[in-house]
């Protein structure tokens, strides 16, 4: 991990709250892989306020331009201060960050479900599992068409896919675990990946209780210092029948075993 600049070489309105911001960073294009993220100054030079830097997945790795990116939603001052950040701007950031996946020791089968801005990780998962000519699968469920631009980044994947809107208003109505369900033969032979709010992670949970998928999800916990020092981003994992431990989501993810995951 390394403090960094980088230069912004686009800040693309999504949508209402959307944004995909490409920056160029060789040392991220070659140190970092997918279930990464960078820690970002939300904040002027010199300014410290907000004091926190803000955690953001790698959305992509572009290696031959030596650019990645992050897909964003604005949430409060941390996002609302990067939205307004113009190519030619610097970003200054610290990455990467967390445990890396690795997809080598995988099933030839991936199937990523997504909830919302869960998208994010997961996608840069499945670009590199198509390239290593693994049979992937991703479904996406969002409340409503706000992601809709994000589908031209789904395609150029050449990847198979469902969305979701709980609305009805792009791909399927309904919810993505209800998908899943659905299909559940269909994804028999999958390892998974997910990412999302926790209602969806904890009836993922249910679903595969009592299966042999290896399901993988990727947390995404408040945290302050990012690097394993304040204990802020704690959380708890079964360990034996009837014990737990605590985990840092900073270090010691953002990946865990999605059965091992308590949910108070
Ligand atoms: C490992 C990791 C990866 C992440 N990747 C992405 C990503 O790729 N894209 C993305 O848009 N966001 C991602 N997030 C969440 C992102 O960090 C927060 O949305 C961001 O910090 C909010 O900052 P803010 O100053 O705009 O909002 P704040 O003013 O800090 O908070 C505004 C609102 O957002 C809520 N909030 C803040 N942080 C989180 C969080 N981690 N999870 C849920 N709600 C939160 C607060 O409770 C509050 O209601 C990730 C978080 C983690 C821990
Ligand atoms: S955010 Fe400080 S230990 Fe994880």
């Amino acid at each position: 991990m390394k403090l960094l600049n980088g230069e912004i070489l686009s800040n693309e309105k999504y949508s209402d709250n959307l944004y995909k911001m490409g920056i160029f960073s060789p040392y991220i294009c070659k140190n970092a892989t997918a279930g990464q993220f960078i820690n970002v100054k939300c904040s002027p030079e010199g300014v410290l306020d907000p004091l926190l830097r803000r955690p953001f997945s790698i959305f992509n790795i572009e290696k031959k331009f030596n650019v990645f990116s992050i897909l964003y939603m604005v949430k409060g001052r941390g996002t609302q201060f990067i939205s307004g950040l113009k190519s030619g701007d610097m970003l200054d950031f610290a990455g990467p960050m967390g445990d890396g996946i690795d997809l080598n020791g995988n099933e030839n089968n991936i199937l990523l479900i997504g909830g919302g801005i869960g998208i994010a990780p997961l996608y840069l998962i499945a670009k590199l599992a198509g390239e290593m000519k693994k049979n992937v699968f991703f479904a996406a469920g969002f409340k409503d068409n706000s992601y809709l631009r994000w589908g031209k980044d789904l395609i150029e994947l050449k990847i198979n896919y469902a969305v979701l809107t709980e609305d009805g208003s792009w791909g399927e109505k309904g919810l993505v675990s209800d998908y899943v369900w659905n299909n559940m033969e269909s994804f028999k032979n999958f390892d998974i990946y997910c990412c999302g709010p926790r209602d969806m992670l904890k009836t993922l949970q249910n679903i595969y209780k009592d299966r042999n998928n290896k399901v993988t999800a990727l947390l995404e916990e408040r945290m302050a210092c990012g690097i394993g020092v304040c204990a802020g981003c704690v959380i708890k994992l079964r360990k034996g029948k009837k014990g737990f431990s605590y985990k840092k989501v900073c270090k010691d993810g953002p990946a865990f075993s999605l059965g091992e995951v308590i949910f108070d």
